[in-house]
């Protein structure tokens, strides 16, 4: 920490506590104050306030609790000081962390040599992989991994980049990113209307044949390098399957053609986050069991 913020903490710190103390020293008898029925001259309502000091057991409270803080700023770090405990709070992590993984490291250990595919026979590996799941991926893919908006289901056997265990990890390794590209400017709102009859028709969705016609030339044009000649996808970039009418940005309550209208305009980016640095190989390789599980 800089000197001026080291000392602007130690100032304001230093104004306070000797400032309280000034105040309790200064206020603990009132001027005069020694007749017990003299009054402030305050009233309320016709209640007097009675000029008596603040009683004993009060004051002296308040004198620990800075004799307390005294104590306190010798022992834990504050500004560029680091306290006679030498405590810090990335230390403690650091511990805890250490213990932690000590206690539990060998549970881990246990199963990582069990390839993914096999963990879900064994209940307890399933069970610190729901329980890792819960803790740090049920917020986006949701409780049951049923996906929302935007976030793929992860319990059907539909995939943007693979259902192996070895693509679940690599996934969760690396992340993904998915780059599906805006086409307003390129295509218009016709060429997009066309295109979008296109998708509904290879997805076995109500369109209208005519613009479906045009949206094939299109689609064979502009999409089928990601999304192939049969609309089938591509695992190797996450593009999605168009034909299983399974939609990973389809509203509920809203026209599944709207959805593709507003994808194919805008363009979208999923972003997966990696969990390497977070949870390391022995956790991921836990939790890829437990997603395999839920569609094997
Ligand atoms: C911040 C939100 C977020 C969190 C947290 C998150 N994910 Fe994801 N995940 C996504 C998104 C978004 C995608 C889709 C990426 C895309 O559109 O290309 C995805 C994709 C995936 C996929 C690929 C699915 C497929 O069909 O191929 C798997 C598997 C997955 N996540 C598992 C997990 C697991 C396990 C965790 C917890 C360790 C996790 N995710 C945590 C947002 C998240
Ligand atoms: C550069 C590769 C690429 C091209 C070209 C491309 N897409 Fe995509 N598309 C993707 C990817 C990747 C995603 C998934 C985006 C994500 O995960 O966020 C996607 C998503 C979509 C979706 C959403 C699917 C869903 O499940 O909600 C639709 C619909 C779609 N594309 C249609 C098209 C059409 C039609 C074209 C041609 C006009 C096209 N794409 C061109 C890569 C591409």
């Amino acid at each position: 920490m800089s000197f001026f913020w080291n000392a602007y903490i130690f100032t304001l710190t230093g104004i306070m506590i000797f400032g309280l103390m000034a105040l309790l020293y200064f206020t603990r008898r009132m001027p005069g104050g020694n007749d017990p029925e003299e009054t402030t001259g305050h009233s309320f309502d016709g209640i007097e306030e009675l000029n008596n000091p603040m009683p004993k057991w009060w004051l002296n409270l308040f004198w620990i609790t800075i004799a307390f803080g005294f104590g306190y700023i010798l022992l834990y770090p504050i500004g560029n000081w680091n306290g006679l405990l030498n405590w810090s709070s990335a230390d403690q992590f650091t511990e805890e962390t250490a213990q932690h993984d000590a206690k539990y490291g060998e549970f881990f250990a246990r199963y990582a040599s069990v390839p993914v595919e096999e963990l879900q026979d064994n209940q307890q590996a399933l069970r610190m992989g729901q329980q890792l799941y819960i803790i740090n991926c049920a917020i986006c893919h949701g409780q049951n991994a049923q996906g929302y908006y935007g976030f793929p289901n992860l319990a059907d056997a539909d995939w943007l980049y693979g259902g192996t265990g070895d693509d679940i990890k690599t996934t969760l390794t690396n992340g993904r990113r998915g780059q599906m590209p805006a086409w307003k400017d390129t295509l218009g709102t016709t060429g997009i209307a066309a295109v979008t009859e296109y998708v509904l028709q290879m997805s076995g969705n109500d369109h209208s044949k005519n613009q479906a016609l045009q949206g094939q030339v299109i689609y064979a044009q502009m999409c089928s390098a990601c999304h192939g000649q049969d609309g089938k996808g591509s695992l190797l970039i996450g593009a999605p399957n168009l034909t299983d009418n399974i939609w990973l940005y389809d509203l509920p309550d809203q026209d599944l053609r709207r959805d593709i209208v507003v994808t194919l305009n805008n363009g979208r980016a999923g972003n997966m986050p990696a969990w390497d640095d977070i949870l390391g190989e022995q956790k991921i390789h836990l939790v890829a069991g437990y997603i395999y599980s839920l569609s094997n």
